[in-house]
């Protein structure tokens, strides 16, 4: 075979989930192809530091990121990939470490799959797996995402967006708007975070007023939503760039009464939430999810992979899109994937086949031109 495809796997990084990237990643590492790929590990740490040196995975369990020499990741396009930077006597020299064929970035949330880290791979020209700068970033933004699912008639909540400025300015008469706009109970949310954290239900002033206070500790937005009503959660995968396909659906049964860090992270075993695979649903519902699923990806314009979660209505079975997650827990048990194993594709295939669309897009990319050669005539 003609020489292997050198991937950087990327994880870690500056989230909250930190800890699901890990889990994520060495999955990735364990199942990949190394007849097909050489695996370039690449640990961001805690405090944002991107290490290579020896085991990257091991240093960020093990917290000794910090101790190693960082290398970076340069945001020009002359084919550096990765460089080493060397402490010499109180300078950092930069030596390079290797090229990058492509590279996977297993980050989830803030500063992974929020665009940013897709920004510094645009810039540096590298083909890479997953949602580009654009739907990442909308993706992320429960507030513009919403938004775009109603400019294109895809159902979602009703809801509302408010500043923490002015919730800080004018708080009773963002809650009397609330009240009157939406009525208990609500869900609030930071609108840009995940794995539920600083998300709460209320059903009264003094829970919404919690609520936003919790919220706006994590972001300058706050979204606010109508309560679906005995809310089952179906989850579909869909992979693929301008032509995508989308998995059968599965069901999460959460432990607790909503979706919770808790219910996500620490319940466990019999105590767990529980993963239904495919959804016990009616065959035309299915479609119905399935199809949305792909038109929610197509309004976002995203690329590579996305997981789309949807809210369906226990009392009266009006289906609303919730949320999309561009990088969706990947390890082999996590949903997304099995999901698509259900649907007939293997891990290592999986992986395998968004490194593909990683390339296509790439190159769909460069086709365009980016700048204009002025006429003469
Ligand atoms: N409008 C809603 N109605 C009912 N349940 C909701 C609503 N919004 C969120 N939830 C519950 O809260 C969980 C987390 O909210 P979500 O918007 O998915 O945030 P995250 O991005 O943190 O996962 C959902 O999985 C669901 O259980
Ligand atoms: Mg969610």
């Amino acid at each position: 075979m003609s020489q292997k495809i050198r991937i950087g796997i990327v994880f870690g990084g500056r989230s909250g989930e930190h800890e699901v990237s890990l889990a994520s990643a060495r999955s990735v590492i364990e199942a990949i192809d190394r007849a097909k790929y050489e695996v370039v590990p690449i640990g961001i740490t805690r405090d944002g530091r991107w290490i290579a040196d020896g085991d990257p995975m091991g240093l960020l369990t093990s917290g000794d990121g910090a101790i190693v020499p960082p290398v970076a990741l340069l945001g020009d396009r002359s084919g550096c990939g990765l460089v080493q930077l060397t402490d010499c006597d109180g300078q950092l020299v930069g030596e390079r470490l290797s090229d990058l064929d492509v590279v996977f970035p297993v980050l989830h949330g803030t500063y992974g799959e929020d665009g940013t880290v897709q920004g510094l791979l645009e810039l540096a020209n590298i083909p890479y797996v997953g949602a580009d700068v654009l739907s990442s970033a909308v993706a992320m933004d429960k507030a513009v995402f919403r938004d775009v699912m109603k400019a294109h008639g895809l159902p979602s909540v009703e809801y509302l967006v408010f500043k923490r400025m002015e919730w800080d300015a004018h708080p009773e008469s963002l809650m009397e708007k609330t009240e009157v706009e939406l009525g208990y109970p609500v869900f609030v949310k930071p609108a840009n975070m995940g794995s539920s954290v600083g998300v709460s239900r209320c059903e009264n002033r003094s829970q919404l007023l919690e609520g936003l206070a919790q919220a706006a500790r994590y972001d300058r937005k706050l979204v606010i939503e109508k309560s679906v009503p005995a809310a089952r959660e179906i989850e579909v995968s869909v992979l693929g760039n301008d032509q995508p396909m989308a998995s059968v659906p599965g069901e999460i049964v959460p432990s607790r009464d909503f979706y919770s860090y808790e219910a996500k992270y620490i319940d466990t075993g019999e105590h767990g939430s529980r993963l239904l695979i495919p959804a016990p649903l009616p065959a035309d519902l299915t479609e119905r999810i399935r199809r949305l699923a792909i038109e929610a990806y197509l309004a976002v314009d995203c690329c590579g992979m996305a997981r789309v979660d949807f809210l369906l209505s226990g009392m009266s079975e009006t289906l609303y899109i919730n949320e999309m997650n561009t990088i969706p827990g990947f390890t082999e048990i996590s949903m997304y994937s099995k999901l698509w194993a259900a649907s007939g594709i293997d891990y290592p295939h999986l992986i395998d086949q968004l490194v593909g669309l990683a390339f296509e897009r790439h190159s769909d990319r460069q086709r365009s031109e980016t700048s204009y050669a002025v006429r003469s005539d």
